[in-house]
């Protein structure tokens, strides 16, 4: 999962919205982690589940890595500055982005996560 997360910071130039879909332990923090150490960020990364956001600015692009579980509204992620992160041209990465499917711009990439026999399995939806 992280090696999947590297090979897809190494396609990404800024501005791109990333919707993490999937069950619990599915692997989003997983492949979020690659994805940011991919980008050349420094230092750990941990889910944003209790935190609802962090953010990543030591490497080649800003990462803002959101997790929709605990957030109870739309409303809420507009007042922890969703709109700004989208503005900022780096790389925003969603989990439980399906929450607020209303909240993602056209252009996301959503990324369905599933725990398979023997491992996870992510697919690239539309
Ligand atoms: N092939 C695999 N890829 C990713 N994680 C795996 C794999 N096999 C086992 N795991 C384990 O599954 C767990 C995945 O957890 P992770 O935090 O990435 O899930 P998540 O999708 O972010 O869940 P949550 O919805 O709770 O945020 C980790 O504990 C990891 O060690
Ligand atoms: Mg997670």
């Amino acid at each position: 999962m992280e090696a999947l997360g590297r090979e897809i910071a190494a396609g990404l130039g800024g501005g791109e919205v990333l919707a993490l879909v999937g069950g619990l332990g599915a692997g989003k923090t997983r492949f979020t982690k690659g994805l940011v150490a991919g980008l050349g960020h420094e230092g750990e990364v941990t889910s944003p589940t209790f935190a609802l956001m962090h953010e990543y600015r030591s490497g080649r692009l800003p990462v803002f890595h959101l997790d929709f579980y605990r957030l109870g509204s739309a409303e809420e992620l507009i007042g922890i500055g969703w709109d700004e992160m989208l503005d900022e041209g780096g790389v925003v990465v969603a989990e439980w982005a399906d929450r607020f499917p209303g909240m993602l711009p056209p252009e996301a990439r959503v990324l369905a996560f599933e725990v398979v026999e023997g491992g996870r399995r992510v697919r690239e939806m539309g």
